[in-house]
């Protein structure tokens, strides 16, 4: 089993991702937001990489049953009904919902990995379900940080270091790029406070500015469900058990 880490997605095309297994992550907070909707009973969620195009789906969509949520530069988008703050999808909110996302940086990192033959998306919640997630299926896995704007962050990298430090605690026989090691070293070095390392970052200082401070606190979180929002055929749902699992096999051989 191989994985490599890619600090953003600006030095690939869609094709690259093509029969891959990829994981995204987007800590602050696109990612963060997927997993929590979703475990609190949303349908699904569709990605998507514009905003023109989040109105334009939403206006045809689903029988009424259709949010659409996400960011422009921390903030609800004008005509959104929600904006990325993972307080904001509440059981009461999402239940049987289908939320169309956009935002900066996550979801375009997921429309880019669309694909990926395994897409799964991972933040510091369910990082300990996705790492056995990708034990199981023993597959060569490419992570994905969304990054800032093309470039590399810091949250993101550190939970790519700690879903690997998480899988090689059970496979010692993983192979690690050297982007993979970078990352590792630096969960090592700032990872084990999450909450002050989210924090000090350019994004989470930016977050506290514009009155979200919660939102660290919430990001921070580890381990707190089994929840695994796999990506298949232009929507992200939750992969949950066994069932779910043979739903989504029979779903990608029809
Ligand atoms: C993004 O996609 O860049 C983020 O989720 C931005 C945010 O914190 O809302």
């Amino acid at each position: 089993m191989k994985i490599n880490v890619h600090y953003s997605t600006q030095h690939f095309d869609d094709l690259y991702f093509t029969g891959k297994t990829s994981v995204v992550i987007d800590v602050l907070r696109a990612t963060t937001v997927i997993v929590t909707a979703l475990k609190n009973g949303a349908r699904e969620i569709i990605p998507v990489s514009t905003v023109d195009f989040a109105m334009k789906v939403s206006g045809n969509a689903f029988g009424g049953q259709t949010i659409i949520g996400g960011e422009r530069n921390n903030k609800k988008v004008e005509g959104f009904n929600l904006g990325n703050s993972p307080l904001e999808y509440t059981p009461d909110v999402v239940t049987g919902k289908s939320i169309i996302l956009y935002t900066t940086n996550g979801s375009k990192a997921i429309v880019k990995a669309k694909f990926s033959e395994n897409l799964f998306i991972c933040c510091f919640h369910n990082l300990p379900a996705v790492a056995n997630q990708l034990i199981t299926l023993d597959k060569d896995v490419e992570i994905i940080c969304s990054g800032e704007n093309g470039n590399f962050n810091l949250e993101d990298t550190i939970c790519a270091g700690r879903l690997l430090s998480e899988i090689k605690k059970i496979n010692e026989n993983i192979e690690i790029s050297d982007s993979g090691k970078a990352s590792l070293i630096l969960n090592k070095s700032l990872g084990k406070n999450i909450a002050k390392m989210l924090k000090d970052t350019e994004h989470g200082k930016n977050l506290i500015e514009s009155g979200f401070a919660q939102d660290i606190k919430v990001c921070a979180q580890y381990g707190i469900t089994d929840t695994i929002p796999f990506f298949f055929s232009g929507s992200i749902r939750k992969m949950e058990t066994e069932v779910a699992q043979n739903n989504l096999n029979e779903l990608k051989a029809s």
